[in-house]
């Protein structure tokens, strides 16, 4: 039995200002897909990577992505209108053998190798779920809808949130309470899933859509959803999602560092 990896890279760089897609943003030189795909296949534990793409905009992965990286063929499918589409077309595709199946986000370019085969070993040593989470630095406060002062007006943007409006008023959200920030963990890819699991996980969620499906951002949330136990394994700074143009400089920042 093999372990397959499924990397999504089907998503727009409008976050960081790209034209086209985000996982052909270049960082020192080569896009952030290649970048992900490499440390996949230098872990020495995937047979072959699924790389989700942009439905129609195959091309320009293909012109960047060789066949093959460190003897794992890369193949490309057409990815959905959501993250989880995309993962649901990359799992369509493969083979009887793979019974162990990680995720891996484009975003995360810099997820080193060493990660990859912890995820791994977690998953074959009998945790059939395993994501790499870190614990959080900030002090967090769960917040109700936001409020402007008395006399003022407040739009609310595109994706939901408040913006100033026509009288400027900045918006201001009241405080609920104050989280327990020590049983928190910002979670990372790749997430490590027994596939039968992981299977059953997106057929139990393929009906979901809207608020719903936006509100599970990572395939762990789809296998919670049934009921299973999910376990956070250590994760690593490098692993920072690139979201953000800031984002980018940070991974920079990490390449200069002596990531390789
Ligand atoms: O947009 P966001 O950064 O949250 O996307 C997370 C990952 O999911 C990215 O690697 C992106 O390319 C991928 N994605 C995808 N298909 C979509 C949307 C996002 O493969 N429809």
């Amino acid at each position: 039995m093999t372990t397959a990896a499924v990397l999504t890279a089907a998503g727009s760089g409008r976050r960081l200002g790209a034209a086209g897609p985000k996982a052909l943003v270049p960082l020192a030189g080569e896009p952030l897909v290649l970048h992900a795909a490499r440390r996949l296949a230098a872990s020495g534990v995937v047979v072959s990577v699924v790389v989700t793409v942009p439905p129609g905009g195959e091309a320009p992965f293909a012109s960047v992505l060789p066949a093959e990286l460190d003897g794992v063929p890369v193949r490309l499918v057409a990815g959905g209108a959501s993250r989880q589409a995309s993962v649901a077309a990359g799992l369509a595709v493969l083979g009887p053998d793979v019974d162990v199946v990680l995720v891996h986000d484009a975003a995360r370019a810099l997820a080193g190798p060493g990660l990859v085969r912890a995820v791994e070993a977690e998953v074959r040593a009998g945790r059939a779920a395993v994501v790499p989470g870190l614990p959080v630095t900030d002090t967090l406060k769960r917040v109700g809808r936001p409020q402007v002062a008395p006399g003022t007006t407040t739009v609310h943007g595109a994706a939901g949130g408040p913006v100033p409006g026509p009288a400027g008023a900045p918006p201001a959200w009241p405080v609920l309470a104050t989280v327990d920030r020590g049983e928190l963990r910002a979670v990372q890819t790749p997430q490590g899933f027994d596939r039968a699991l992981l299977d059953r996980a997106h057929a139990a969620a393929a009906h979901l859509a809207g608020d719903e499906a936006t509100a599970l951002t990572d395939d762990a949330g789809l296998v919670e959803a049934l009921g299973a136990e999910v376990w956070v394994v250590p994760g690593e700074e490098r692993a920072m999602k690139v979201t953000t143009a800031h984002d980018l400089a940070v991974a920079r920042l990490l390449l200069d560092e002596g990531d390789q």
